[in-house]
Protein backbone atom coordinates (compact mmCIF):
# COMPACT_ATOMS: atom_id res chain seq x y z
CA UNK A 1 0.00 0.00 0.00
CA UNK A 2 1.34 3.62 -0.80
CA UNK A 3 1.50 5.81 1.81
CA UNK A 4 1.72 9.88 2.54
CA UNK A 5 4.19 10.18 5.30
CA UNK A 6 4.54 14.43 5.09
CA UNK A 7 3.53 16.93 3.60
CA UNK A 8 5.78 20.19 2.87
CA UNK A 9 4.56 23.80 1.99
CA UNK A 10 6.63 26.23 0.61
CA UNK A 11 6.57 29.37 -1.21
CA UNK A 12 7.78 29.58 -4.91
CA UNK A 13 8.70 33.27 -5.60
CA UNK A 14 10.43 32.89 -8.75
CA UNK A 15 13.28 35.47 -8.01
CA UNK A 16 14.06 32.62 -5.79
CA UNK A 17 15.12 30.75 -8.57
CA UNK A 18 17.11 33.17 -10.45
CA UNK A 19 18.75 34.01 -7.40
CA UNK A 20 19.71 30.24 -7.38
CA UNK A 21 20.02 30.02 -10.86
CA UNK A 22 22.59 33.26 -11.40
CA UNK A 23 24.53 32.02 -8.47
CA UNK A 24 23.33 34.89 -5.70
CA UNK A 25 22.63 32.48 -2.83
CA UNK A 26 25.39 33.87 -0.42
CA UNK A 27 24.24 37.94 -1.12
CA UNK A 28 23.20 39.44 1.90
CA UNK A 29 19.46 39.33 0.45
CA UNK A 30 19.44 36.06 -0.27
CA UNK A 31 21.34 34.47 2.49
CA UNK A 32 18.88 34.16 5.18
CA UNK A 33 15.97 33.07 2.58
CA UNK A 34 18.46 29.67 1.79
CA UNK A 35 19.36 29.29 5.56
CA UNK A 36 15.65 28.51 5.94
CA UNK A 37 15.69 25.58 4.10
CA UNK A 38 18.90 24.35 4.99
CA UNK A 39 17.49 21.87 7.32
CA UNK A 40 14.24 21.35 5.06
CA UNK A 41 17.33 19.83 2.73
CA UNK A 42 18.85 17.84 5.06
CA UNK A 43 15.75 16.79 6.06
CA UNK A 44 14.68 15.14 2.82
CA UNK A 45 18.06 13.58 1.99
CA UNK A 46 17.46 11.71 5.12
CA UNK A 47 13.40 11.30 4.67
CA UNK A 48 12.99 10.93 1.00
CA UNK A 49 10.21 10.13 -0.75
CA UNK A 50 9.67 7.29 -3.49
CA UNK A 51 7.08 10.01 -5.11
CA UNK A 52 6.16 13.69 -4.77
CA UNK A 53 2.18 14.67 -5.28
CA UNK A 54 3.01 18.27 -5.39
CA UNK A 55 -0.21 21.23 -5.49
CA UNK A 56 0.93 24.04 -7.44
CA UNK A 57 -0.15 26.91 -9.64
CA UNK A 58 0.02 27.68 -12.98
CA UNK A 59 0.65 31.41 -13.71
CA UNK A 60 -0.38 31.29 -17.66
CA UNK A 61 2.48 29.25 -18.48
CA UNK A 62 0.95 26.18 -19.72
CA UNK A 63 -2.52 27.34 -19.68
CA UNK A 64 -4.48 30.71 -20.27
CA UNK A 65 -7.29 32.62 -20.53
CA UNK A 66 -8.30 30.01 -22.92
CA UNK A 67 -8.53 26.98 -20.65
CA UNK A 68 -8.85 27.16 -16.84
CA UNK A 69 -9.21 24.30 -15.48
CA UNK A 70 -10.23 24.58 -11.74
CA UNK A 71 -8.18 21.10 -10.72
CA UNK A 72 -5.73 19.18 -13.22
CA UNK A 73 -3.80 16.02 -12.73
CA UNK A 74 -0.59 15.06 -14.67
CA UNK A 75 -0.64 11.79 -15.79
CA UNK A 76 2.42 12.29 -18.20
CA UNK A 77 5.92 10.39 -17.84
CA UNK A 78 7.60 13.50 -17.88
CA UNK A 79 6.67 17.56 -18.23
CA UNK A 80 9.08 19.79 -19.56
CA UNK A 81 10.19 23.16 -17.96
CA UNK A 82 8.27 26.25 -19.37
CA UNK A 83 9.50 28.81 -20.95
CA UNK A 84 8.29 32.15 -18.87
CA UNK A 85 9.92 34.54 -20.98
CA UNK A 86 13.53 34.62 -20.52
CA UNK A 87 14.21 30.51 -21.29
CA UNK A 88 13.44 27.97 -19.34
CA UNK A 89 15.15 27.61 -16.01
CA UNK A 90 18.26 25.41 -16.26
CA UNK A 91 16.79 22.81 -13.99
CA UNK A 92 16.40 19.05 -14.83
CA UNK A 93 12.55 18.11 -16.67
CA UNK A 94 10.44 16.51 -13.93
CA UNK A 95 9.78 12.99 -14.78
CA UNK A 96 6.04 12.03 -13.41
CA UNK A 97 4.47 8.65 -11.98
CA UNK A 98 1.91 7.81 -14.89
CA UNK A 99 0.66 4.96 -12.58
CA UNK A 100 -0.07 6.54 -9.33
CA UNK A 101 -1.20 9.84 -11.19
CA UNK A 102 -3.58 7.49 -13.47
CA UNK A 103 -4.73 5.82 -9.77
CA UNK A 104 -5.29 8.84 -8.11
CA UNK A 105 -7.24 10.23 -11.35
CA UNK A 106 -9.46 7.13 -11.49
CA UNK A 107 -10.26 7.63 -7.64
CA UNK A 108 -11.00 10.80 -7.27
CA UNK A 109 -12.83 11.24 -9.91
CA UNK A 110 -15.01 8.58 -9.04
CA UNK A 111 -15.33 10.23 -5.71
CA UNK A 112 -17.01 13.12 -6.96
CA UNK A 113 -14.17 15.63 -7.99
CA UNK A 114 -14.08 16.47 -11.42
CA UNK A 115 -10.25 16.81 -11.80
CA UNK A 116 -8.47 17.76 -15.89
CA UNK A 117 -6.32 15.40 -16.54
CA UNK A 118 -3.44 16.36 -18.44
CA UNK A 119 -1.13 14.51 -20.84
CA UNK A 120 1.26 17.29 -21.72
CA UNK A 121 1.88 19.95 -19.68
CA UNK A 122 5.25 22.73 -18.99
CA UNK A 123 5.72 23.51 -15.56
CA UNK A 124 6.68 26.36 -14.13
CA UNK A 125 7.67 28.29 -11.32
CA UNK A 126 5.31 27.37 -9.25
CA UNK A 127 6.24 24.02 -9.13
CA UNK A 128 10.65 24.59 -10.12
CA UNK A 129 10.88 26.47 -7.37
CA UNK A 130 9.74 24.39 -4.48
CA UNK A 131 11.99 21.67 -6.13
CA UNK A 132 15.33 23.82 -5.86
CA UNK A 133 14.38 25.09 -2.40
CA UNK A 134 14.33 21.30 -0.93
CA UNK A 135 16.30 19.68 -3.42
CA UNK A 136 19.03 22.50 -4.12
CA UNK A 137 20.49 22.11 -7.78
CA UNK A 138 20.93 18.16 -8.81
CA UNK A 139 21.41 16.70 -12.05
CA UNK A 140 18.07 14.95 -11.53
CA UNK A 141 15.50 14.94 -9.48
CA UNK A 142 15.72 12.40 -6.95
CA UNK A 143 11.98 11.07 -7.24
CA UNK A 144 8.96 11.35 -9.64
CA UNK A 145 6.86 14.09 -9.30
CA UNK A 146 2.95 14.38 -10.23
CA UNK A 147 1.99 17.91 -10.81
CA UNK A 148 -1.05 18.88 -9.10
CA UNK A 149 -2.08 22.35 -11.08
CA UNK A 150 -4.78 24.55 -9.24
CA UNK A 151 -6.57 27.69 -10.48
CA UNK A 152 -5.99 30.53 -8.32
CA UNK A 153 -5.31 32.54 -11.15
CA UNK A 154 -8.62 33.76 -12.70
CA UNK A 155 -11.89 33.73 -11.04
CA UNK A 156 -13.62 31.79 -10.06
CA UNK A 157 -11.19 30.19 -7.48
CA UNK A 158 -12.20 26.69 -5.47
CA UNK A 159 -12.86 27.05 -1.95
CA UNK A 160 -11.05 26.61 0.86
CA UNK A 161 -13.73 24.06 1.97
CA UNK A 162 -13.29 22.21 -1.38
CA UNK A 163 -9.28 22.35 -1.27
CA UNK A 164 -9.42 20.35 2.01
CA UNK A 165 -12.31 18.00 1.03
CA UNK A 166 -10.24 17.08 -2.26
CA UNK A 167 -7.27 16.63 -0.19
CA UNK A 168 -8.87 13.92 1.84
CA UNK A 169 -9.45 12.37 -1.63
CA UNK A 170 -6.35 12.69 -2.24
CA UNK A 171 -5.31 10.36 0.58
CA UNK A 172 -7.84 7.88 -0.36
CA UNK A 173 -7.06 7.20 -3.76
CA UNK A 174 -2.95 6.94 -2.79
CA UNK A 175 -3.89 4.54 0.46
CA UNK A 176 -5.57 2.52 -1.74
CA UNK A 177 -2.65 2.19 -4.34
CA UNK A 178 -1.14 -1.47 -4.29
CA UNK A 179 2.21 -0.78 -3.97
CA UNK A 180 4.81 0.42 -1.25
CA UNK A 181 5.69 4.07 -1.91
CA UNK A 182 6.27 6.62 0.17
CA UNK A 183 4.25 9.84 -0.93
CA UNK A 184 4.83 13.31 0.37
CA UNK A 185 2.28 15.65 -0.45
CA UNK A 186 3.42 19.30 -1.25
CA UNK A 187 1.29 22.44 -0.49
CA UNK A 188 2.79 25.57 -2.11
CA UNK A 189 2.14 28.99 -2.99
CA UNK A 190 1.65 32.20 -0.91
CA UNK A 191 1.96 33.34 1.81
CA UNK A 192 0.78 37.03 1.77
CA UNK A 193 1.59 38.97 -1.31
CA UNK A 194 -0.03 40.77 -4.00
CA UNK A 195 1.64 41.83 -7.39
CA UNK A 196 -0.84 44.28 -8.93
CA UNK A 197 -3.18 47.60 -7.95
CA UNK A 198 -2.79 49.75 -5.14
CA UNK A 199 -1.99 47.45 -2.78
CA UNK A 200 0.60 46.18 -4.29
CA UNK A 201 3.45 44.93 -1.79
CA UNK A 202 1.50 44.41 1.03
CA UNK A 203 2.47 41.94 2.96
CA UNK A 204 0.71 41.14 6.48
CA UNK A 205 3.32 39.11 9.19
CA UNK A 206 0.40 38.58 11.66
CA UNK A 207 -1.90 37.06 8.91
CA UNK A 208 0.65 34.65 7.57
CA UNK A 209 1.74 33.48 11.27
CA UNK A 210 -1.92 32.46 12.20
CA UNK A 211 -2.71 30.94 9.16
CA UNK A 212 0.57 28.53 9.75
CA UNK A 213 -1.00 28.09 13.19
CA UNK A 214 -4.30 27.18 11.71
CA UNK A 215 -2.97 25.11 9.87
CA UNK A 216 -1.01 22.74 12.47
CA UNK A 217 -3.41 22.67 14.55
CA UNK A 218 -7.10 23.08 13.19
CA UNK A 219 -6.85 23.09 9.14
CA UNK A 220 -10.96 21.73 8.92
CA UNK A 221 -11.30 25.29 10.43
CA UNK A 222 -8.70 27.41 8.66
CA UNK A 223 -10.70 25.72 5.51
CA UNK A 224 -13.66 27.77 6.12
CA UNK A 225 -12.12 30.87 6.16
CA UNK A 226 -13.98 32.61 2.52
CA UNK A 227 -12.03 34.05 -0.10
CA UNK A 228 -12.09 37.49 0.68
CA UNK A 229 -10.27 37.30 3.86
CA UNK A 230 -7.80 35.83 2.06
CA UNK A 231 -7.93 39.18 -0.31
CA UNK A 232 -8.55 41.27 2.27
CA UNK A 233 -5.45 40.32 4.83
CA UNK A 234 -2.84 38.18 2.67
CA UNK A 235 -3.33 40.11 -0.66
CA UNK A 236 -4.62 39.29 -4.37
CA UNK A 237 -2.24 36.47 -4.67
CA UNK A 238 -2.37 35.52 -1.23
CA UNK A 239 -5.07 33.47 -2.25
CA UNK A 240 -2.67 30.72 -3.52
CA UNK A 241 -2.17 29.96 0.10
CA UNK A 242 -6.23 27.65 -0.59
CA UNK A 243 -3.79 24.83 -2.03
CA UNK A 244 -1.82 24.52 1.32
CA UNK A 245 -5.29 23.09 2.70
CA UNK A 246 -5.14 20.43 -0.17
CA UNK A 247 -1.70 19.00 1.44
CA UNK A 248 -2.63 19.33 4.72
CA UNK A 249 -5.84 17.57 3.96
CA UNK A 250 -4.53 14.95 2.90
CA UNK A 251 -2.41 14.04 5.74
CA UNK A 252 -3.21 11.70 8.73
CA UNK A 253 -6.31 13.18 11.15
CA UNK A 254 -4.08 12.56 13.98
CA UNK A 255 -1.53 15.95 15.17
CA UNK A 256 1.65 15.85 13.00
CA UNK A 257 4.57 16.40 13.95
CA UNK A 258 5.96 19.45 13.27
CA UNK A 259 9.51 19.57 11.86
CA UNK A 260 10.52 22.81 10.50
CA UNK A 261 8.83 25.66 10.94
CA UNK A 262 10.71 29.34 8.80
CA UNK A 263 8.97 32.65 7.74
CA UNK A 264 10.75 35.20 6.04
CA UNK A 265 10.28 38.44 5.10
CA UNK A 266 11.48 40.68 2.38
CA UNK A 267 12.00 37.96 -0.68
CA UNK A 268 10.63 40.07 -3.86
CA UNK A 269 7.40 40.93 -3.55
CA UNK A 270 6.15 37.85 -1.46
CA UNK A 271 6.67 36.71 2.56
CA UNK A 272 8.16 33.19 2.07
CA UNK A 273 6.64 30.44 4.68
CA UNK A 274 7.79 27.11 4.73
CA UNK A 275 6.46 24.26 7.12
CA UNK A 276 7.51 20.43 6.96
CA UNK A 277 5.02 18.27 8.63
CA UNK A 278 5.36 14.49 9.49
CA UNK A 279 2.45 12.03 10.04
CA UNK A 280 2.79 10.52 13.46
C1 LIG B 1 6.12 36.82 -7.07
C2 LIG B 1 5.44 35.87 -6.32
C3 LIG B 1 4.64 34.91 -6.94
O1 LIG B 1 3.91 34.00 -6.26
C4 LIG B 1 4.58 34.87 -8.31
O2 LIG B 1 3.87 33.88 -8.88
C5 LIG B 1 5.25 35.81 -9.08
C6 LIG B 1 6.02 36.80 -8.46
C7 LIG B 1 6.98 37.85 -6.42
O3 LIG B 1 7.04 37.92 -5.19
O4 LIG B 1 7.67 38.58 -7.13
FE1 LIG C 1 2.61 32.73 -7.64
Amino acid sequence: MARITASVYTSHVPAIGAALDLGKTGEPYWQPVFKGYEFSKQWIRDNPPDVIFLVYNDHANAFSLELIPTFAIGTAADFPIADEGWGPRPVPRVIGHPELAAHIAQSVIQDDFDLTIVNRMDVDHGLSVPLSLMFGQPRAWPCPVIPFAVNVVQYPVPSGRRCYSLGRAIRKAVESFDRNLNVHVWGTGGMSHQLQGQRAGLINKVFDNAFLDRLIADPQALSAMPHIDYVREAGSEGIELVMWLIARAAMSERPPRVVHRFYHVPASNTAVGHLILENT
